[in-house]
This record gives C-alpha cells, sequence and structure tokens, in this order.
C-alpha cells in the first residue's frame, strides 16, 4: 500500500534537506567508495543559488520519515532538451514503489520544463547487477554508455610516478604543463572556455543524446564564484603549446569541508596535439598539487568509458583501478 507523499524539498529549511540528505547516504553506503557527498559538504552546496541550471530535490516522506531522495538538474546555458535525475531509497523501504514514483515525478517536472530526454547514473558492481541497475532496467532506462569508477591511492601512488616523468620529459618538446587554482587567469580564459565547449564531442559518449557544451567567461567565471563560495577548490592542470595557446586541461576538484578524497572532473588534449605526454602531464601535476595542498586527501575517483583506450592506459600507469560499473543511462520522454 502507497503510505508516503512526494514533496520538494525546500534546500534553504535545513531539517528538511538534511534528512533528505541522510535517505541518500544510507541508500548509497554500498557503494566501495564515500559516494554521497558529507553533510558539511551538501548543506552549503545544495542551497545555493544556481545560474547554470534548476535544481530540484525531492523527498518521499513516509509517517514523518523520509525513505527516498530524488534529484533533478536542468541545464541552462546548453543540452536543455535534457534533465539529470537520480532516486534513492532508504534500504529498508526498498521494494514498495517509492523508486518508481519519486521517478515519475521527476520525469513529469523535466516534460514540464520542456525536456525530452532523461539521463542518469546507476552504480554496479564489476560483475554483477545492483538494484540499481536491475531499477533503471525495468524502468525503460538501457545502458547508453558503459563506464568505471576509479580510485587512486594518492599518499601511495606518487612515489612509483618517477619513470613517468622522465618519458613526459623527453616528450613535451616546446609544450609547457601549468596549474591553476580557482580561477583560470584571464590571458587564457577564452582559449579555456574553447576547451571545455569541445570536450563532450572528444570523449566517447556511447549513445548518450548529449549536444557540445557552450561555454563563454561568462558563464566559467560564474561558475568560478559558485565553487569559490560553496568552498570547492578546483585544481586546473593547463597545456600551453609552443604558440602560447592552450591545448589541453585536466582538473581535479575537492571540498574544502571534506578533503579526504578528491575527484577528477574531465581531462582533454586537443586532436592536434596528442602525442606529448601532456595528458599525463597535467595529471601528474594536478594530483601532485592536490596532495600538497590537502595531505589528508586520501584518495582521488575518476570515471571514464569502458572503450577510452588512451585514457584508461593513463589512468592504469598512474595507478588508478577499477572499483565498480557506472552505467549511464538514458531514456526519452
Ligand atoms: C534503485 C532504487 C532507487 C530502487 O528503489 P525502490 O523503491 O526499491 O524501487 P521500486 O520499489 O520502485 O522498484 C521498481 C521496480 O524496479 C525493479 N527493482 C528494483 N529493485 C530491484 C532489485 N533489487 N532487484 C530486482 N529488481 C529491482 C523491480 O522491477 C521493481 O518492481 P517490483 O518490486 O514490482 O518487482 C534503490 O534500490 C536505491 O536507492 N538504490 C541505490 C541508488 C541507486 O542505484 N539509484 C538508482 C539510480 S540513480
Amino acid at each position: 500500500m502507497t503510505t508516503y507523499d512526494i514533496r520538494v524539498v525546500d534546500t534553504r529549511d535545513e531539517s528538511l534537506l538534511r534528512a533528505w540528505w541522510e535517505a541518500g547516504a544510507a541508500a548509497t553506503a554500498d557503494r566501495p567508495i564515500d559516494a554521497w557527498p558529507a553533510w558539511e559538504v551538501s548543506r552549503r552546496a545544495l542551497p545555493f543559488p544556481r545560474t547554470d541550471g534548476r535544481l530540484v530535490l525531492l523527498s518521499a516522506v513516509d509517517a514523518g520519515v523520509t525513505v527516498g531522495a530524488g534529484m533533478l538538474f536542468m541545464l541552462r546555458h546548453d543540452n536543455t532538451h535534457l534533465a539529470e535525475g537520480e532516486v534513492f531509497v532508504h534500504p529498508d523501504h526498498r521494494r514498495r514503489g517509492i523508486g518508481r514514483t519519486l521517478l515519475a515525478e521527476l520525469e513529469r517536472l523535466a516534460m514540464a520544463d520542456g525536456r525530452t530526454v532523461m539521463i542518469g547514473a546507476v552504480f554496479a558492481p564489476i560483475d554483477a547487477e545492483s538494484p540499481g541497475s536491475l531499477f533503471a532496467a525495468e524502468m525503460g532506462y538501457p545502458v547508453a554508455s558503459a563506464e568505471h569508477t576509479k580510485v587512486l591511492d594518492l599518499k601511495e601512488a606518487p612515489a612509483h610516478w618517477g619513470p613517468i616523468d622522465a618519458e613526459v620529459a623527453a616528450a613535451l618538446g616546446d609544450y609547457r604543463v601549468v596549474v591553476f587554482e580557482e580561477r583560470i587567469p584571464d590571458e587564457y580564459i577564452d582559449d579555456f572556455c574553447g576547451l571545455l565547449s569541445v570536450f563532450i564531442g572528444e570523449i566517447p559518449t556511447g549513445d548518450l543524446e548529449l549536444e557540445e557544451a557552450s561555454w563563454t567567461p561568462e558563464r566559467l567565471r560564474d561558475n568560478e564564484r559558485r565553487a569559490a563560495a560553496i568552498g570547492r577548490l578546483q585544481v586546473i592542470g593547463a597545456a600551453i603549446a609552443p604558440d602560447g595557446h592552450l591545448c589541453g586541461f585536466s582538473d581535479v576538484k575537492i571540498d574544502r569541508a571534506d578533503p579526504r578524497h578528491a575527484a577528477v572532473g574531465g581531462t582533454l588534449v586537443l586532436p592536434g596535439h596528442r602525442g606529448h605526454r601532456l595528458g599525463i602531464a597535467m595529471k601528474l601535476a594536478t594530483h601532485r598539487r592536490t596532495a600538497e595542498l590537502f595531505p589528508s586527501c586520501a584518495y582521488v575517483e575518476t570515471g571514464n568509458a569502458g572503450v577510452n583506450a588512451t585514457m584508461n592506459a593513463v589512468n592504469a600507469r598512474m595507478g588508478y583501478r577499477v572499483v565498480e560499473r557506472c552505467l549511464d543511462v538514458q531514456k526519452r520522454l
């Protein structure tokens, strides 16, 4: 019997937000990494006003207890046909239709906003299905891109990077790698927006119906301001070509309120500039800087498509190991 209500969470009401957060934390506790952001991170990030899109949080409430959590994000600057949705149900309340009901409400909200495609990420052990993967399949969300979540031990791995440094030094030629924190310097902002705008087209995304992003200096600065305000540090490695323009980037994000782990956002070297070990050079630089700034950071997480041979090789050399599958699922609404 359905006894729960679905409610939109007012993110400024900290007790409602906390209850929503706890349901999500319980639902993701079996993941092999600390996948759910720490409360101190979520309580700052989630209520912060967004200029890049619209975030909606839903709670499923049963007799005053929040038993399920839904999250919907709809981009504003590009990919306006798309909505990203995720649902989480407390393990004690599963198989009662709560996940299905939350998802139906997310889909309704997305369609009301004119979105035609919903995408989401579900996680599963390497050799098995999970409640999430079985649920997605049942809800009409086939896998559009199969990825792996990978983890690098930041305290142990750098000790083994000496031989890679030597290879990088031999291959760099007139290219340089620099690291920026928080903010891209004005002189590189147009180049950097250009890189971000072509990124999606340069990585394998399977059958995901993604369009190119469109980054402007204004959008980038907004993003930087938001990151700074919510305490998220971006360590950005950039490759500079012999002509002085940026030809690649790789970033690491880490929350100051929970610096136990960090995550790679993306890595790209423009096609005309490959073969100089720039990808791995930028990653070594960002990871070293992260370790320097946050000695308590135990691991860095990344994810990339199983078919992305180059990136997989770079990650394996650095010491990344696969910990789970990440399935990007998609449905036409
Ligand atoms: C996936 C999840 C949200 C499902 O929540 P739920 O409330 O148990 O889902 P429902 O009861 O609405 O299930 C709907 C249907 O999905 C399928 N399903 C859900 N969980 C399943 C499982 N463990 N095994 C097999 N099928 C499953 C069933 O067909 C189910 O219908 P049925 O119970 O009538 O057979 C929950 O397991 C969860 O929070 N997992 C961790 C987070 C996650 O993976 N989220 C999904 C993607 S963002």
